[in-house]
């Protein structure tokens, strides 16, 4: 909440007055709306398509729910929030002290304080609504002001209501190398449990991202549809409780698990934002919104264009040598790429970083491998007119290192006991929640950008999970804050860099796809969608994580077939069509690819410039699922003018006499005409639509008919086949 909230009691109806207690928040097309009279209870009145005025009086007097529901006032039922207070009275009972509300930074802000009845402990019940997105951000302060403290046990950000009906759930499930499965469920009694307990990376297991499709099945451009992304980057708890009412009880935040949190005196413990959305345009709609709302306000840099880069980790794993990493960088350079990043195996002096067994913490150069170091590496960059970038592991260490032997207190661990370690045998988590170690992985990136300013983009890993909860820096009665104080000491952290290095290319890998949320992109430009660069795979995966992240947060390479993580042999046309529907990268040793590869993927890099703002700026269009088994998965990207536009069709079945789908495009102008150009072709002849002008109200109504298989000599034949449109606008 802003500093500069002017407290005052402010009863919002459709921007003005009203003789009514009502609060409404809107967007451009959304209202949320809230019945706060003072002395009263809190209620949740509406959420949905934006209001008219005429509708908004006709809701007063009526509410749903409570809509933070506390422990103590009605038991039974799930609550948002539990405390305990200093002299063991479980319970609290909330009313409406005042409203707050402020206009500032494009959004409107509003706080509901509610207070205790008896004890000295208030709620501010925070809702962030944007001007030009449809975005509304919920989260609460909870404020101790007695003199003894209060142990908070269930804290979450939101609570949500949501009308019973045919309900569906959409969510992201999957762990290392198969992350972000779309998993879609109806809503039945009982409770779902979306949650994570890793204490580092939180969207292995699930995803703290939900869609509701409140019309059945989930459609993706039909349908109202609410969505609901946690940003928080650690352990987290979505609840949907369904009982014998007519609504089934949404609630997000903190995984208080193993996290009961002791507020001191005077002190105000802020929840994570609970970003939400609603459309009624189907999921598509619902993720055109977190999108735009994510370039905008949420991920770092996030209207800016990425570079086609070049990453080492596929091409040469730890065998990292100057020669080998020239060659590298000058073979980028010769297929157009704009940047070389050098993986992991860089690193350590007295115990060299070549396998996955020390040296974490030891952020030396290793003139072994690298005889002229980092500043050599640079000038060669800057010798092929490419970018150079690293790669860092901050918050971890080995028990082989320099580092440990210094600090072994410094690591996260159940005191008393032997440490219990992660990756190789070795690896054990730096405690983020030491102020000391906190400066240290800041000093590491400062120390970086300092000695080598040159260097544009770091890949930020983390491969390790907390498996044994205990910090050495926490007194022995605030342990349980552990996985909460780890994140708020990352949180510093990067908080640091960001005021110091603000152009930072900084891409949050976490084993691959661990750190896919919203709670690290205000400080990250992108992500790592998994170690699996399997281009079918990802076709799924990409289609999950599109949901509620834009194509320029997700890092997508083309790399080696057989692929190193399925061993499947997929055509390079199809690697590079999948990996061109994100922010184009390559995770490949070009060393081993013939002229033929490298020409192609020259020519596709040549071409993803082109296409580059609309996807990675544009609206997304999701238009055929792969999760739907129909033998192709489809989707494009519109630019916001509609006068350009970009369609994929990847195949992702193989047969004769195979029968798909033709698919209808979407969010064209239906009175606009396009032109359509195959990208990346390699057909012998071009295609029936090339060059051929259509309107978007056909394109819409009817696609295009696409061969299902390329047109190309015998030998080069095979099971893959996909396809990249381009579309521009044309006069008529
Ligand atoms: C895990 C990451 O996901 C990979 O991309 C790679 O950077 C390795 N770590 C390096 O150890």
């Amino acid at each position: 909440m802003k500093k500069n909230l002017i407290l005052a009691l402010c009863l919002l109806l459709a921007g003005g007055l009203s003789a009514q207690d009502l609060i409404h928040l809107s967007t451009p097309h959304t209202s949320l709306v809230l019945s706060a009279p003072e002395g009263g209870r809190l209620r949740y009145v509406y959420y949905g398509t934006k209001l008219t005025h005429t509708d908004l009086k006709a809701l007063e007097g009526t509410s749903i729910a409570d809509a933070y529901p506390e422990y103590g006032s009605s038991c039974p039922a799930e609550a948002a929030l539990a405390v305990t207070q200093a002299d063991g009275n479980m319970s609290l009972q909330l009313e409406v002290e005042r409203v707050a509300t402020t206009d500032s930074d494009g959004a409107q802000e509003v706080a509901i304080r509610l207070r205790d009845t008896v004890y000295p402990f208030s709620v501010a019940v925070c809702y962030r609504a944007y001007h030009d997105v449809d975005i509304i951000e919920c989260w609460t302060e909870l404020t101790n002001s007695g003199k003894k403290p209060v142990t908070l046990r269930q804290f979450a950000s939101a609570y949500l209501p949501v009308r019973r009906g045919d309900v569906w759930v959409s969510h992201l499930h999957g762990s290392w190398a198969n992350e972000a499965n779309l998993v879609q469920e109806p809503l039945k009694p009982g409770m779902l449990v979306i949650d994570n307990k890793d204490g580092v990376r939180n969207s292995h297991t699930d995803h703290a991202e939900v869609m509701l499709s409140l019309d059945g099945r989930p459609q993706e451009n039909a349908g109202r549809t609410i969505g609901a992304a946690l940003c928080y980057a650690g352990n987290y708890k979505l609840r949907i409780d369904t009982h014998d009412g007519e609504y089934h009880n949404f609630f997000a935040g903190i995984n208080e698990e193993n996290s009961q949190y002791v507020l001191e005196r005077n002190e105000t413990f802020c929840t994570p934002e609970l970003a939400l959305t609603y459309s009624s345009e189907g999921l598509s709609g619902a993720s055109r919104n977190f999108h735009r709302w994510a370039r905008q306000y949420k991920l770092a840099n996030g209207t800016k264009l990425r570079k086609i880069l070049l990453n080492s980790w596929e091409g040469v794993y730890f065998d990292i040598t100057e020669e080998g990493m020239d060659q590298m960088m000058q073979d980028i350079a010769g297929m157009g790429g704009e940047l070389f990043v050098m993986d992991d195996g860089w690193f350590g002096a007295k115990y060299p970083r070549n396998k996955d067994t020390s040296s974490l913490g030891d952020w030396v150069v290793d003139t072994r491998k690298l005889p002229h170091g980092i500043s050599g590496l640079l000038a060669n960059a800057k010798k092929h007119g490419i970018g150079f970038g690293l790669w860092i592991e901050p918050e971890m260490t080995n028990t082989t290192s320099e580092l440990y032997e210094k600090h072994p207190d410094w690591i996260v661990n159940a005191p008393q006991r032997d440490p219990v370690t992660g990756r190789g045998g070795t690896q054990l988590v730096l405690d983020l929640s030491n102020p000391e170690v906190q400066d240290f992985v800041f000093n590491l990136v400062d120390t970086l950008m300092s000695n080598y300013p040159g260097l544009e983009y770091l890949k930020w890993d983390a491969n390790m999970s907390i498996p044994s909860h205990g910090s050495g820096y926490l007194p022995a009665d605030r342990q349980s804050h552990l996985y909460i104080d780890y994140h708020r000491g990352l949180e510093q952290v990067m908080k640091r860099i960001r005021a110091k290095y603000p152009d930072l290319t900084i891409q949050a890998c976490a084993s691959g796809g661990g750190r896919a949320n919203y709670g690290v992109l205000p400080w990250f430009d992108e992500f790592w969608v998994s170690d699996n660069t399997d281009a079918l795979q990802r076709v799924y995966m990409q289609w999950g994580t599109s949901l509620f992240f834009p194509a320029v947060a997700m890092a997508s390479h083309i790399s080696a077939a057989p692929n190193h993580q399925t061993f499947r042999t997929i055509p390079l046309k199809y690697r590079i069509d999948v990996a061109m529907s994100g922010r184009l990268g390559m995770e490949i040793q070009p060393k081993n690819m013939t002229d033929e590869e490298k020409n192609l993927c020259r020519k596709a890099i040549g071409e993803y410039k082109q296409i580059r703002p609309v996807v990675q700026q544009g609206d997304i269009y999701r238009l055929l699922s792969p999760y739907d088994k129909l033998g192709a998965a489809s989707l494009m990207y519109v630019s916001p003018e509609k006068d350009k536009a970009v369609f994929y069709w990847w195949k992702t079945e193989h047969f004769v006499n195979q029968h798909l789908p033709r698919v209808p495009m979407a969010g064209l102008h239906p009175d606009k005409c396009y032109r359509v150009h195959e990208l990346n072709r390699i057909d012998n002849k071009p295609l029936d639509c090339e060059g051929k002008v259509y309107t978007g109200a056909y394109l819409m109504a009817n696609g295009l008919e696409l061969p299902y298989n390329h047109v190309v000599d015998y030998h080069k034949q095979n099971d893959y086949a996909s396809r990249v449109l381009y579309l521009e606008e044309v006069e008529r």
